[in-house]
């Protein structure tokens, strides 16, 4: 693991951007952020490359990502889609590119974030409760085995979240 970096992953709506900004700005760090980067470089919306073209080339396009950003990525945290470390090849970049933060939330938390949400295609469906719970019962395992750390965020800030993270991170 490079130490260096600091890599947040978790499921939609758990807070990566959000604590990810206030993390590299904590720690005097770039901030970076997969999907904004995806769709800089296709100039298009999530929603529309996953419409148009699928989940599949979304999730080939993650990958090709991660593997460019391995190889320069310093003094950085970076913030994940959070169905990027599902794919195996992934997380095994992710744990060798620096310090993997699990940010985890309830299926509650996450449908009282999302409830408005429609940037996110894989969420607009009739019953997004049942869909968010598949999701998370599939996902959490394998977010929990990638993550260096693990912080459950339901009950805590922005600020506490970052604090947390950059006591443990300072101290590796
Ligand atoms: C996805 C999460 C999204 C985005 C895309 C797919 C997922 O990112 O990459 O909609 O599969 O969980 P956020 O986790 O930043 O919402």
């Amino acid at each position: 693991m490079k130490k260096n970096n600091v890599i947040l992953i978790g499921f939609m709506g758990s807070g990566k951007t959000s604590v990810g900004k206030s993390l590299a700005e904590r720690l005097s760090y770039h901030f970076k952020d997969t999907d904004k980067l995806l769709e800089q470089r296709v100039r298009d919306t999530i929603s529309n490359i996953f419409a148009v073209h699928g989940e599949e080339y979304f999730r080939s396009l993650e990958t090709e990502l991660i593997r460019e950003l391995r190889e320069d990525m310093d003094h950085t945290v970076l913030s994940t889609g959070g169905g990027l470390p599902i794919r195996e090849i992934n997380s095994s970049i992710l744990k060798d590119m620096g310090y993997v933060v699990y940010l985890r939330a309830s299926k509650e938390t996450t449908l009282k974030r999302l409830a408005k949400d429609t940037g996110r295609p894989l969420l607009q469906v009739d019953n997004q409760d049942k869909k968010i719970e598949d999701m998370l019962r599939i996902r959490t395992p394998i977010y929990e085995s990638v993550a260096h750390e693990i912080v459950d965020t339901d009950d805590k800030s922005i600020d506490e979240i970052a604090n947390l993270i950059m006591r443990s991170y300072r101290g590796l």
